[in-house]
């Protein structure tokens, strides 16, 4: 059975609007007012910065995208075999949605028709990657959700009772500290039914310059990415930051097994955000701190499911291991 036009196939819900908006202006200030400066990482993701992102997914030196894709490539028979025709594929975080076509096409295969929700804080995007997904799927149908994780998450529950295989791809999950890791894992956990399942990207332990050549691509991509928060803040807040003035320095901090990512002022500096009658004073070489990405060791992987309830289930790699993915299930059932 071929579904209808592509409208018939497709909804979205968008789920506290005012919050993001708001919020920006508050977080510039704390972060910037703050002993060590920091911008939270989320607002990379402007128009420019989505854009930037992609840029980055293809870059030679990040490893993170190809290899995840290979391994999807390589197992989505596998995972699309073990669920049923009922299934929704949720998708926290689906961007552009690139790599999840593969999981798409897998289930596809299989059945006659497909359901995917995919959730982003970007509606724009949603939109623009739903409506290419459903031209090139006639049997997909998407119920989309303009929110953040949690909510989106809340929203989803609430909705359906079917069986969920809910992807996190990417190596999102480097973004969070492991405790906040934790506390959302297991909130997934709660709301996960015995036959559920949570398929997670995440990026390894591994030699030191592997990573850090991956966020010091020689093109500059990843610097612009970095430097794009300060145009974000220029153009929504009217700051007058000098992007001359800023460079962007990506570092492996072995010990605690994460990227550190950081503006950092090349002088003696005042800058001004008029929206928030703020000025703010920067010395040469001063930080602002804008991003965590955590790496993990399969040690790591098995403390953090335990922690939340969850157990990993099955787990695959790439012939290099650079990158896994790793299949969790509900301990409790
Ligand atoms: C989207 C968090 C997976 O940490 O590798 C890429 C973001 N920052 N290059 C990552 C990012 C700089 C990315 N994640």
């Amino acid at each position: 059975m071929t579904l209808s036009g592509i409208e018939e196939r497709f909804s979205i819900v968008t789920i506290d609007k005012e919050i993001f908006i708001n919020n920006f202006s508050e977080d510039v200030k704390t972060g910037l007012t703050s002993e060590s400066k920091y911008l939270p990482f989320v607002y990379f993701y402007d128009h420019i910065g989505s854009q930037l992102f992609e840029q980055i997914c293809e870059l030679p030196e990040y490893y993170l995208t190809r290899t995840e894709a290979d391994i999807l490539e390589t197992n989505a028979d596998d995972i699309a075999s073990q669920f049923s025709e009922e299934t929704v594929l949720v998708e926290l975080g689906s961007g552009s949605s690139t790599k999840t076509r593969i999981l798409i096409e897998a289930f596809l295969e299989r059945q006659s028709l497909a359901h995917y929700t995919p959730i982003d804080v970007s509606h724009k995007m949603l939109e623009e990657s739903s409506y290419s997904l459903l031209e090139a799927y006639p049997d997909l149908e998407i119920n989309a959700i303009a929110a953040r994780y949690n909510e989106g998450i809340d929203h989803l529950n609430i909705q359906t009772d079917q069986q969920n295989l809910i992807t996190w791809l990417g190596s999102s999950i480097g973004n969070f500290d492991r405790s906040e890791v934790t506390t959302f894992l297991r909130h997934i956990q709660e709301i996960m039914l015995p036959n559920d399942r949570f398929l997670v990207g995440i990026d390894l332990q591994k030699d030191k310059t592997i990573i850090e050549n991956a966020y010091n691509d020689t093109r500059g991509v990843t610097a612009e990415f970095n430097l794009n928060l300060l145009t974000h803040v220029n153009r929504e807040l009217g700051g007058d930051f000098d992007l001359e003035n800023f460079y962007h320095k990506a570092i492996y901090n072995e010990e605690i097994g994460r990227v550190e990512m950081y503006l950092v002022s090349n002088i003696d500096q005042k800058v001004f955000i008029r929206e928030l009658d703020l000025e703010i004073l920067f010395t040469a070489d001063e930080t602002i701190h804008t991003e965590h990405s955590f790496k993990y060791s399969l040690d790591d992987i098995d403390t953090l499911a335990e922690e939340s309830g969850l157990c990993v289930e099955q787990q695959w790699f790439d012939a290099e291991r650079l990158f896994s993915l790793n299949l969790f299930a509900s301990a409790a059932d």
